[in-house]
């Protein structure tokens, strides 16, 4: 079997292909133009998609040594995501398996984050928890199989990637601030200072509060010294890290302890980073975790994630029909 994924959602084209459950090629263009804007402009990406979408899935073709011919479905992400990018995907999905004559395999994109696990080894044993952090979502999510899965907690305002993200813009880093964030924390004192944390109920999150907070924090020390941000950059980078990471853990934790659940993964774009990552291994020997953390290229947006989850719809026969559309708001 050999699957053609296509994921379009937010800022990177990406397309790849698998041949029986193995990733052949992963190819991904990342959309420059959103930065001077300091945030993704959802007109632009469709139009970047729309010019990005041909050469990138005929590179991942070419890495694959696979031809249209040999291709059996073709899958796509149906969303969550921005609905003109999404559309762009979906499009040229339904037209490329309409044209082959093969069957199309509709995604869900938070699904395929968590099945970025599936790609290499070691993968982990059901039940786990995923805590799945990106740009739009903070959750975590009790998976009892390949396609079952329960979302336990989730964040009731921004994403926990949308914190990063903004306290970097008030820090003037340009988009996207969390990989720079993470750059600058990694020379920084996590403790210099302190931020508040919301106490939310269950194994939900809340990031809003932390974000005004930030900004008043910044404000304050501003107006008292001009020279405040860039003098102590690293410290503040590594202090909010450092809350961001805490209040993500507190309630893996807390969700670990009461399911008995120690197998625990991290995926979506946040997990690629450092103080994430390297937490998640220290509380995972403090509490005899098996932790699983994602391969870089598979912890932002890519279409091998896409591929693999398609790979576990096909193999259960859930193939869908071209009357499918877009689903910017699509749960599981
Ligand atoms: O999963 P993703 O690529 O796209 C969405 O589905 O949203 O996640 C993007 C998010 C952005 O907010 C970005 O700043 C954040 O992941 N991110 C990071 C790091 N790398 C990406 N945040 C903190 N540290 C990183 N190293
Ligand atoms: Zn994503």
């Amino acid at each position: 079997m050999i699957i053609l994924a296509i994921e379009s959602s937010c800022d990177e084209t990406s397309a790849a292909v698998l041949k029986d459950g193995k990733i052949l090629s992963n190819v991904i263009a990342t959309q420059a133009i959103h930065q001077k804007y300091g945030g993704v402009v959802p007109e632009l990406a469709s139009r970047a998609h729309q010019q990005q979408i041909i050469p990138v899935v005929e590179k991942s073709l070419t890495d694959a040594q696979v031809t249209k011919s040999e291709l059996s479905a073709i899958a796509f992400t149906r969303g969550p995501g921005l609905l003109g990018a999404l559309l762009v995907g979906t499009s040229f999905a339904k037209a490329m398996a309409l044209g082959l004559g093969i069957p199309l395999i509709d995604v869900h994109h938070m699904q395929a984050h968590i099945l970025a696990h599936f790609i290499d080894d070691p993968q982990p044993k059901f039940p786990f928890l995923c805590l799945t952090v990106s740009g739009g979502h903070t959750q975590i999510v009790k998976v009892t199989d390949y396609l079952s899965m329960e979302i336990i907690g989730q964040t009731q305002d921004d994403a926990v990637g949308e914190a990063f993200d903004k306290t970097a813009k008030l820090l003037n880093l340009p988009y996207p601030g969390g990989p720079l964030i993470d750059k600058y924390a990694q020379v920084g004192d996590p403790l210099r200072f302190s931020f508040p944390q919301v106490e939310m109920p269950g194994y939900d999150y809340s990031f809003s509060g932390i974000k005004t907070a930030f900004m008043y924090f910044l404000k304050k020390e501003t107006t008292r010294d001009e020279a405040f941000i860039n003098e102590n950059l690293a410290d503040i980078c590594a202090s909010i890290q450092h809350t961001l990471v805490q209040i993500l853990l507190r309630k893996l934790k807390k969700a670990s302890k009461e399911t008995g659940i120690r197998e625990i993964a991290i995926a979506g774009g946040v997990s690629a980073n450092s103080g994430l990552r390297k937490t998640l291994q220290e509380e995972g020997q403090k509490y005899g975790w098996n932790v699983y953390i994602p391969r870089f290229e598979y912890c932002t947006d890519n279409a091998a994630m896409i591929a693999i989850a398609a790979y576990y719809k096909a193999l259960k026969g859930d193939f869908c029909g071209q009357a499918v559309s877009a689903l910017p708001r699509m749960t599981w």
